[in-house]
This record gives structure tokens, sequence and C-alpha cells, in this order.
């Protein structure tokens, strides 16, 4: 098991996390609609949603006719994402640093959103969902900008941890640890992992920004936050 957040683990952080990620700018007004406009149709297609919380974006792909299995290493975010989706679709506890239970070539699409930074080896996971994808199926994934983690470590160009504290979440910060790497990297994990790379994304603001806080939206409507990577599983 990765290094974890209580954020994500402690059942009332998890629950914090899931309400305040369900109406902030960085969520609901940034990356999931940027990253429901890349996924496009999904209707009739498998999706796995990895690193699902509590099913924000699975809810979304159930609601647009996919047919769903969402996974994620917390217990708490697992309950959060059944209680959500019901019989709508297959959620399991699984660490995306070991392999997982599924069988091979079984979706057309994998999403995972914003999980991908809080492990150190992309290695592991990034030939998982290579194995569990149909060849020609995509893969799209959100992790933190590295222009925005470069300002949090020394060297660049070197995968290197960063000791964050979110806010927002409890009267007191709350300690997350994650990844900073490259975007030469980043390509570089892909490639080797069995991707061809078809496009990066640097997501825009949605309009309704700035209702929802507008300081932080001054801010992320001229910087890059977070970055998107669309990709395609190739031939092995
Ligand atoms: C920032 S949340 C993003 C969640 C969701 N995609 C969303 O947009 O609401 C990160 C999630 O990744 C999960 N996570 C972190 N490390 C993981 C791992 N090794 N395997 C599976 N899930 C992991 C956490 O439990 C948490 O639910």
């Amino acid at each position: 098991m990765s290094e974890r957040s209580p954020l994500y683990d402690d059942p009332a952080l998890a629950r914090a996390y899931a309400r305040v990620s369900a109406a902030n700018v960085y969520n609901a007004a940034y990356e999931r609609p940027a990253m429901h406009e890349v996924l496009g149709d999904v209707h009739g297609l498998d999706v796995l949603d990895a690193g699902c919380a509590a099913g924000e974006h699975s809810a979304w792909l159930v609601a647009a006719g996919a047919c769903v299995v969402a996974l994620d290493a917390s217990a708490a975010m697992v309950g959060l994402a059944s209680e959500r989706l019901g019989a709508a679709a297959r959620v399991l506890e699984a660490d995306l640093a070991q392999p997982l239970a599924l069988p091979d070539a079984a979706f057309d699409v994998v999403l995972c959103s914003l999980t991908l930074h809080y492990l150190e080896d992309w290695h592991p996971p990034l030939r998982e969902f290579r194995r569990v994808l149909r060849l020609g199926g995509r893969l799209v994934v959100s992790v933190h900008h590295p222009f925005v983690t470069l300002g949090m470590v020394g060297d660049y160009h070197a995968v290197q941890r960063v000791d964050d504290a979110f806010s927002n979440y409890a009267e007191e910060p709350i300690p997350v640890r994650y990844y900073h790497r490259s975007l030469e990297r980043i390509v570089a994990d892909l490639r080797a992992g069995g991707f061809a790379i078809s496009a990066l994304h640097e997501p825009r603001l949605q309009a309704d920004a700035d209702v929802r806080d507008a300081e932080l939206a001054a801010r992320l409507r001229t910087q890059p936050w977070f970055l998107i990577v669309e990709a395609e599983a190739a031939a092995r």
C-alpha cells in the first residue's frame, strides 16, 4: 500500500472531501467538466474509474450510459461510492500499487482522476491499466500540473515527494503527500506502460467558478493547476 493521507482514509474527513469536492472550484468547476469533455460520449462503454473517491465521476459516467467499475484504496471512500452508486456500478476496494483483480481487455476506457500523483512508481498501475484495456481503448488521466508542483520541489527533473496540507476539509489543514514528476517523465512513463499519447489538455475554468470562489477563480484563470493526459492502449 502506498503512503496515505487521513483525508481519504478517515471516515469523517472522507465525508468532508466528498461534500467539498462536489461543489468546489478545483473539482466541480475545473477538473470534472474538463475530464468529461475529454471523455466525450461514453454510452455503452465499459469504463474503469480508478481512484473513484466518493464516486462523482462514476455517477456522471453511469448517467451518461457507461457500464462502470469503480475502485479506490480507501475503505471509507469505497463505502461512500457504494452508497451513492448502489447497484448502478460495481465498486471495489483496491490499491493501484498492486495487481488488480480484474480481467484482461475488459474496458474501453480507464479514467484515473487526480489519483496517480499519490503513487511514487507509476509503472505498476500503468501496466495494469494497459492490461485491462482493450487494444485501442483510452486512458484519461488527470494529475497536478508539474508547473505547479515545480514550486514545491528542489529539482524539476526528479520524481519528488511533496509534503503538502489541504485546507477546506477540516478546521486544521490536513497533511497530504503526493509526487511531482516532470512532463518528460509523465510522457515516458505512459509510453513505457504501453500507451500512445493522443493529447495533453490544460483545462480552463467553467464560467460559474467565480460564483464558487472568486479569488481562486481569478488565480486559476491565468495559470495551470491540473494536467489531463489522453492516451490510447497501443499494440504490445
Ligand atoms: C483527490 S481524490 C480524487 C478522487 C476522484 N477521482 C474525484 O475526482 O473526486 C484521490 C483518491 O485517490 C485514492 N487513492 C490514493 N492512492 C491510491 C492508490 N494507491 N490506489 C487506489 N486509490 C488511491 C484516494 O483514496 C482518493 O479517494
